[in-house]
């Protein structure tokens, strides 16, 4: 069987290279000369753990081909489509034209036997109106069309390898009828290997998968807001947001996976799918059915603003003429991604209050730069570190939890610290002399 990918992002790259791993024929297209360019030369043009080791792999067999031409995707059975789908400027909704101008160059080099599975987090509906569009401009046989189905990514950055061969279940959403049963059927050959190792398969209707997705970010979104919100009570009662979440996380019905209190959520998913989700909810006509979800977004806004406020407060209540460190840019560890970062929203909103902002991460700081050029990046963690008035863990790689208190004391000017990830151990850095703030915790 012989694939193809649309879109050699995070998504497409990766799922493009696992495709070919498990033996596939794939080729995969994108409209950025640079970035297939590199994909071509072997080069990730992101930093993935486990990516560039797959891709050297797959590239030496053969099997994975990437292009700028959409004429070579032209005898693929199925077609990946992984194109994103950013937020629409100056509106909550999803800006789809990736999508179509995707479709559009598409359609005229589909087979009629062929399978389209958009894997793009859409609005519920979307894979319909796909489907309408091939089927208003389809010149052949109207018995011999390819099949849309919709077959959402779940897979988290930093652990895209992992999740895109071992995802913890698939879900296709096929059409009624007799081609939506061949389209299942295709698509169960092609996940023929997970599907041997009991990973779960569902097939539905499509606006069921489309849902699935935005629901499962919306949950995520809203587990994280959650535990933020009773971050606030703690902050107002002196109470322990971390101590909270380990204990009411040992209730299996609750769990304590997404439940870290702190900057919040950010990133290329969470922020804009709970956005999206809720205008096309107000376009469904059930928009009450999902105003929580501004709620949600608001509480993650704040975590934001109070980092500033508890940092400013540690330097006396003004950022001027201040040295501030910034540790991490990444919206997360294990990742170059800075879309929607809490780290790099907090380093520029500290330097618009007058504070020298220095941001140092390990992988993230070219894509910072390019985001922000005006704040200060500083590749040596030694160096950034040094002469700071106060510290802010914003992102939490592991070189930042392993940092010895004891010794950074010494580089910096004023030993103040903000974990705004609540992931170091407060006693420690308190015993060796810092001011020391987390997160919806006093003490810990
Ligand atoms: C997310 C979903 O997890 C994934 O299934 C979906 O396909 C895409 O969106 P991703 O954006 O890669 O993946 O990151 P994720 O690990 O979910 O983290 C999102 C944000 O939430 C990060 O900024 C992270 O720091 C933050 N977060 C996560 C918390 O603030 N607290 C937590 O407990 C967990």
């Amino acid at each position: 069987m012989k694939l193809s990918v649309i879109g050699a992002g995070y998504l497409g790259a990766v799922h493009a290279a696992a495709m070919a791993s498990l033996g596939f024929d794939v080729v995969a297209v994108d409209v950025d000369a640079d970035r297939i360019g590199r994909l071509r030369d072997g080069a990730a043009p992101f930093y993935e753990p486990g990516f560039d080791a797959l891709l050297a792999d797959v590239m030496a067999t053969g099997r994975l081909t990437w292009s700028l031409d959409y004429a070579d995707l032209a005898d693929a059975d199925v077609h990946f489509l992984c194109v994103g789908t950013p937020q629409r400027r100056g509106s909550h909704a999803a800006d789809l034209r990736y999508v179509w101008d995707a479709v559009e160059a598409l359609i005229p080099h589909l087979r009629p036997d062929a399978v389209l599975a958009g894997k793009s987090t859409v609005p519920v509906g979307t894979a319909a109106a796909i489907a309408d569009r091939i089927a208003r401009t389809w010149q052949g046989d109207s018995d011999h069309i390819p099949v849309v189905v919709w077959n959402p990514e779940f897979l988290r950055e930093g652990f895209a390898v992992e999740d895109t061969l071992r995802p913890d279940r698939i879900v296709v959403g096929v059409p009624d009828g007799p081609a939506g049963e061949r389209a299942a059927a295709v698509m169960r050959e092609v996940y023929a290997t997970q599907v041997a190792a009991s990973i779960p398969l569902l097939v539905t209707d499509r606006p069921t998968a489309e849902l699935v997705k935005v629901a499962a970010n919306a949950f995520l979104a809203t587990k994280i807001s959650f535990i933020n919100a009773m971050a606030e009570v703690c902050e107002a009662t002196g109470a322990d947001v971390v101590t909270l979440a380990d204990a009411i996380g040992y209730d299996a019905r609750i769990g304590r996976k997404f439940l870290g209190a702190g900057v919040g959520f950010g990133g290329g998913c969470l922020p804009k799918d709970i956005r999206a989700f809720s205008a096309r909810a107000g376009e469904l006509g059930v928009d009450q059915a999902l105003t929580f979800l501004r709620e949600v977004d608001d509480i993650n806004s704040r975590r934001r603003d109070r980092a500033v406020e508890t940092a400013r407060d540690l330097v006396g209540g003004s950022f001027r003429g201040r040295r501030v460190c910034v540790l991490g840019a990444a919206f997360k560890p294990n990742s170059d991604d800075v879309r929607d970062s809490p780290a790099l929203d907090i380093a520029a909103r500290i330097h618009n209050e007058g504070g020298q902002v220095v941001v140092h991460d390990p992988k993230a700081l070219a894509n910072a730069e390019a985001r922000f050029p005006s704040l200060r990046y500083e590749p040596d963690l030694r160096a950034a570190l040094g002469g700071a008035d106060v510290v802010l863990l914003l992102t939490e790689w592991q070189e930042y939890r392993d940092l010895d208190p004891v010794a950074v004391a010494e580089w910096v000017a004023g030993p103040r610290l903000l974990d705004g990830r609540n992931v170091l151990d407060g006693a420690a850095w308190r015993a060796a002399g810092w001011s020391f703030r987390g997160m919806g915790r006093e003490h810990g």
